[in-house]
């Protein structure tokens, strides 16, 4: 405290990040992989969501009291209740998405439809596609895959029904 290398904090190194990663590498590193939260461009920092010193929910979190709770503060989009609830979502976001950074889009842990077939092996409407020719061009597994179609896969208000498609 008495030689900070950092402009605020009195940090003995030059930013956040970097003390952090002194001992949470693999957390640190994550930041470099896809996945935009504007942690890499220093607009959020490992303190924006979690509190250092303490804090009464889990991983030291700064806000609320569960995971879901904490990315809600900021995603309130996401928070619900909806009328038609997608489970894994109400459970917590981390069961999807990687909050210090994945190889996938949108920080996903997998990629859909991997992602999505981690738990729906056997619907009515398989999720997989129906013959091996199609890999290359089936819209079940090209570019967002089932989220082509279930848009509003964290839950959705709409009438239509619970398929998360409108
Ligand atoms: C000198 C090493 C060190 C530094 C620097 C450090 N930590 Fe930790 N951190 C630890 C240790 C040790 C634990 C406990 C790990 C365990 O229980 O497995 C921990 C645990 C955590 C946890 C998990 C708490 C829980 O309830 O499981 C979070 C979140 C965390 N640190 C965030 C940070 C952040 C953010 C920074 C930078 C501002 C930071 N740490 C800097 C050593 C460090
Ligand atoms: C967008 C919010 C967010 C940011 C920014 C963030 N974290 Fe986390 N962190 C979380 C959440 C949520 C968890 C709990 C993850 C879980 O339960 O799977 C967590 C968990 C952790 C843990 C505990 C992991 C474990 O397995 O127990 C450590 C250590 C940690 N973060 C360090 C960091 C460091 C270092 C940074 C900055 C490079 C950082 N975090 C930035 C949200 C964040
Ligand atoms: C402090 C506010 C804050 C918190 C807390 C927060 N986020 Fe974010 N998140 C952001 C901002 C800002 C962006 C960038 C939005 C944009 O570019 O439009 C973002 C973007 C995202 C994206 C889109 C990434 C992409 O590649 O487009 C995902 C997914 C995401 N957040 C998930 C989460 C999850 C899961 C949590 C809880 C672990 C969380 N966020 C907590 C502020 C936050
Ligand atoms: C069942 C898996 C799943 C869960 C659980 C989940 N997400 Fe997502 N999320 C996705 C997928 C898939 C996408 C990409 C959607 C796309 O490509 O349109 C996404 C995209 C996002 C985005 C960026 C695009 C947008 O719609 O704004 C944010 C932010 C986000 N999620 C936040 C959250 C938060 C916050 C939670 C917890 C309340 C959560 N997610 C829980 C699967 C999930
Ligand atoms: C962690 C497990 C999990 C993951 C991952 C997951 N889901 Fe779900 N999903 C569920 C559960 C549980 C239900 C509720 C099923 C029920 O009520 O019978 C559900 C319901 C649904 C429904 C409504 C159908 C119904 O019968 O209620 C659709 C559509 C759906 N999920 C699509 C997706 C898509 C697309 C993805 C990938 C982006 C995905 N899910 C990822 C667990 C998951
Ligand atoms: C071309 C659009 C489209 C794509 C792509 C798509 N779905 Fe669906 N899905 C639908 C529609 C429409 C329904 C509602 C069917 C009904 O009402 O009977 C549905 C229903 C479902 C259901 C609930 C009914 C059931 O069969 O149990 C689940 C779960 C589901 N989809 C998962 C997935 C997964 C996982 C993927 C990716 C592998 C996917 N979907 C890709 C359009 C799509």
């Amino acid at each position: 405290m008495h030689t900070p290398a950092s402009e605020k904090g009195q940090l003995k190194k030059k930013t956040q990040t970097e003390v952090c990663a002194s001992c949470h590498r693999d957390k640190a590193s994550k930041v470099d992989r896809s996945g935009h939260m504007p942690v890499r461009e220093g607009k959020m920092e490992c303190s924006t969501c979690h509190n250092i010193h303490g804090s009464t929910n889990v991983k030291l979190l700064r806000k609320g009291d569960s995971v879901a709770d904490s990315c809600v503060s900021c995603h309130a989009d996401k928070r619900g209740p909806f009328l038609w609830e997608h489970a894994p979502s109400r459970d917590g976001c981390t069961t999807c998405h990687d909050p210090h950074g994945a190889a996938n889009d949108r920080m996903l842990v997998a990629k859909p439809p991997a992602l999505c077939q981690r738990c729906h092996i056997a619907t009515r409407h398989p999720s997989t596609i129906y013959d091996a020719g199609l890999v290359a061009t089936s819209v079940r597994v090209f570019a967002r895959s089932c989220v082509t179609c279930h848009s509003t896969i964290h839950g959705s208000n709409h009438p239509a029904g619970n398929m998360f498609v409108r």
